[in-house]
């Protein structure tokens, strides 16, 4: 199997692992620790942006795109980064936020022509910020700039040649430097409506469950505008042949325009499910049907660092089942850093939210039970959540623990050959071929009959026996 259609592992750099004792985590840790990914299995490895940035949203708001921010090391750091991940066979994907800069770039102080202008006295339209609020901020008098996220983070103006020739070089900046893929960062809101028209009101929702703010309207002009194409085709002319990943917050069903330029999509629907047959299938029916650039187009994941982490989400009953799942279904399945051991969110929302609620997704890699998890001698930026419970050693001391679990379903996966289609099941059950399997996953609340077949792997022991299904087990079969 090709390691498109592998498993790529998410580092969040902040959390992953400290090796200059000030709390935060950085690329020197990430290669001390890039044993624990060839022994869980994983093909790739994607590092959430460690660029220099002011930090208003943590690294998404980049001000060079063409360097390392000092809090994560240093260029030399990331040549033995990709030397160390690439000696172990191990490909390396980074988050390419092109939507918007810092506000803090020299582009916006050199190239004010780079960015999205209204002049007047009050925003040109209605649209929104993803962070809630409008999606314009007053510069200078009656000078307006549109950001789709923070008002610190600008958003480019993709119309113009310029830009796209800038982003260009930064993608062969890294393709060169050894970058295997990109993450793309919200690329839905790359093309928007020259006219900057408003986003009409709606009782329609716009297909995903999304932000409360923007719920009673249909956002076709603020995002995902027709000529979209032309701006992925100039990342893609500039990337050759490396994996792109499309953050494509938007239903699956809309995802082919941009599966044209890129091998893979985020689909939202999983991520954003509740464990719930019904949404659960329907997520994964409307995902599994999307062809790529390089294959079958869906990229999955349970959790990331902008939403909650699945075992919180979905409750520890199901965590072997989820995993199951994720494992199984076609295309590029990605792990969150931490989901291997069923790291949570932590109690009561403890530790404290940051002000949109995302450190919870956030907190240090538990890497052994001492106070300090491993992570760091020092205090750790956040605090951690349970590392005495939950930690990467004591796992790994114990064959049937969760950590081993996802290692042998990563081992499976490689075997899987291509081929999906949804099966019939019990309305309680979701069922899928995959190649030469069949899977099974009990998300209702009755007992079901576990399908013919031989079992290759089940979430229990005595599933083989008793060949029921009871809430909360999955199975993997023969045909
Ligand atoms: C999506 C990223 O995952 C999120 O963390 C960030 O805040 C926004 N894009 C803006 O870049």
């Amino acid at each position: 199997m090709s390691w498109r259609n592998g498993v790529v592992y998410q580092i969040y750099p902040r959390s992953f692992q400290d090796s200059n004792e000030d709390g935060v985590g950085d690329l020197a840790g990430i290669t001390a620790r890039l044993d624990h990914l060839t022994w869980l299995g994983v093909d790739a490895l994607w590092v959430s942006p460690f660029y220099p940035s002011p930090l208003a949203d943590f690294g998404y708001d980049v001000s060079d795109y063409v360097d390392v921010d000092p809090m994560f090391g240093s260029m030399p750091d990331f040549d033995r980064l990709v030397a160390a991940a690439h000696e172990r066979g191990l490909k390396v994907l980074l988050d390419l936020v092109a939507c918007h800069t810092s506000i803090q770039h020299a582009w916006f102080r050199d190239h004010p022509e780079w960015y999205i202008w209204s002049q007047g006295e009050r925003p040109p339209n209605n649209w929104t910020s993803a962070f809630g609020g409008a999606a314009w901020s007053r510069f200078q008098d009656d000078k307006w700039y549109l950001h789709s996220f923070y008002p610190e983070q600008p958003d480019l103006d993709w119309r113009n040649p310029d830009v796209v020739a800038a982003m260009q070089e930064v993608v062969r900046f890294w393709v060169a430097r050894g970058a295997d893929g990109f993450r793309l960062d919200a690329i839905d809101r790359l093309a928007k409506d020259p006219e900057l028209r408003d986003d009409p009101l709606s009782d329609e929702p716009f297909g995903l469950p999304l932000l409360d703010h923007e719920r009673g309207r249909d956002l076709r002009y603020s995002r995902n505008a027709e000529w979209i194409g032309e701006a992925l085709a100039a990342i893609r002319d500039a990337a050759g042949d490396a994996l792109l990943i499309g953050e494509v917050y938007l239903p699956a069903a809309k995802h082919a325009r941009y599966l044209e330029h890129l091998d893979r999509s985020f689909v939202f629907e999983l991520i954003l499910s509740p464990w719930e047959p019904g949404n659960l299938r329907a997520a994964i029916a409307a995902g599994a049907t999307g062809e790529g650039r390089s294959g079958p187009g869906a990229a999955w994941a349970l959790s990331n660092h902008d939403f909650g982490r699945f075992p919180t989400r979905f409750g520890r009953a199901n965590e072997r089942a989820a995993a199951l799942m994720l494992m199984t279904l076609p295309g590029t399945a990605t792990l969150y850093q931490g989901d291997e051991i069923g790291q949570g969110m932590g109690p009561g929302g403890d530790p404290p939210y940051d002000r949109v609620g995302r450190d919870m997704f956030r907190h240090p890699m538990q890497w052994d039970g001492t106070p300090r998890a491993g992570f760091s001698s020092a205090e750790p930026w956040l605090p951690l959540t349970d590392p005495a419970e939950r930690n990467v050693a004591a796992q790994r001391e114990d064959p049937d623990s969760l950590l081993w679990f996802w290692r042998e379903l990563i081992a499976l996966r490689r075997d899987l050959a291509p081929g999906f289609r949804m099966l019939e099941s019990d309305p309680g059950v979701i069922s899928y071929e995959r190649g030469d399997n069949v899977v099974a996953v009990n998300a209702g609340d009755a007992p079901a009959v576990v399908p013919p077949g031989e079992i290759v792997l089940a979430t229990s022991a005595d599933l083989s026996q008793s060949r029921k299904l009871r809430p909360g087990d999955g199975v993997l079969l023969t045909r």
